[in-house]
């Protein structure tokens, strides 16, 4: 199989990639969903909603500074490299995540659509405006905005609230002009991003999912690659080079 979609994607020059929290796993970051993610430990909508920001602001940020310093210690993996190198591999190559982690960008990607905001980013609750990211947060005394005195949050999309309508725009059309859609690391259950390799599909896309479990996405795959993303991504690339190299080599 790794044979075929490198040949498919030697000849492409549209593609685009949604990341899950899978691809992160690899270096360290847990996963949402399954025995071991954030969601059979935790409920969402006691830490990660506007509810629980209002009902309890103070466990909101404890919960947030306890994965930021758990990110701050952690780095991109092969996935994440492979996926910053196809910037130059396709004349157009568009990276969206719903991963808050920074991680793709830390690897070297230039452009990435993140779609859940970054954790690493702060913002007034109520005003929305961006508040200096370098802003440590004492869940004891959150600090208030200059502007309009509401409490700073961290910047990702919580339980309930809706994306930023340019960044969806923005994946959509990727999604609808892509020839191959990468669909990585992700249980493909959270919509709008679920919708994203459904759309290209019905574009026309090949689409290839790279997950080492089934999702509700995987009868919908033209290739299923049950293979972690670090291992199977670099090889991939390493393929589609080849791919390339011997035919602009081959006598015509
Ligand atoms: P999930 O935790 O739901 O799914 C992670 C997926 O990664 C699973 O399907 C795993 O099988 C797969 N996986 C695990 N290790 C992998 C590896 N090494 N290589 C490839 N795949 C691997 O995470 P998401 O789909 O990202 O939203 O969750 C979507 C959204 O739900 C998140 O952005 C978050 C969450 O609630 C918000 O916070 C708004």
């Amino acid at each position: 199989m790794l044979d075929t979609i490198a040949e498919i994607m030697a000849a492409s020059s549209v593609v685009a990639a949604l990341t899950g929290a899978g691809i992160s796993a690899e270096s360290g970051v847990p996963t949402f969903r399954g025995n071991e993610g954030l969601w059979a430990k935790f409920r969402p909508e006691d830490l990660a909603s506007m509810e629980a920001f209002l009902a309890n602001p103070k466990i909101v940020w404890e919960w947030y500074n306890w994965r930021r310093e758990l990110m701050a210690g952690v780095l991109p993996n092969d996935g994440h490299r492979a996926l910053a190198a196809c910037e130059s591999m396709f004349d157009r190559f568009t990276l969206i995540t719903q991963n808050v982690d920074g991680l793709h960008a830390a690897a070297g990607s230039k452009q990435v659509i993140e779609l859940h905001g970054n954790i690493h980013r702060n913002k007034c609750a109520d005003c929305n405006r961006p508040v200096d990211s370098a802003l440590q947060i004492d869940p004891r005394q959150i600090p208030t905005c200059g502007h309009c005195g509401g409490k700073i949050r961290p910047d990702v999309v919580w339980f309930g609230e809706m994306l930023d309508s340019a960044v969806t725009d923005e994946a959509f059309a990727a999604a609808e002009e892509a020839q191959v859609f990468l669909v990585v690391g992700t249980s493909a259950l959270v919509h709008p991003a679920a919708s994203l390799p459904l759309v290209a599909k019905r574009q026309g896309a090949i689409l290839v999912e790279i997950n080492p479990e089934d999702t509700p996405l995987t009868p919908l795959a033209n290739y299923h690659i049950s293979e972690k993303s670090g291992v199977f991504l670099p090889s991939l690339l390493s393929r589609i080079t080849d791919v390339r190299a011997t035919r602009k080599v081959k006598p015509s």
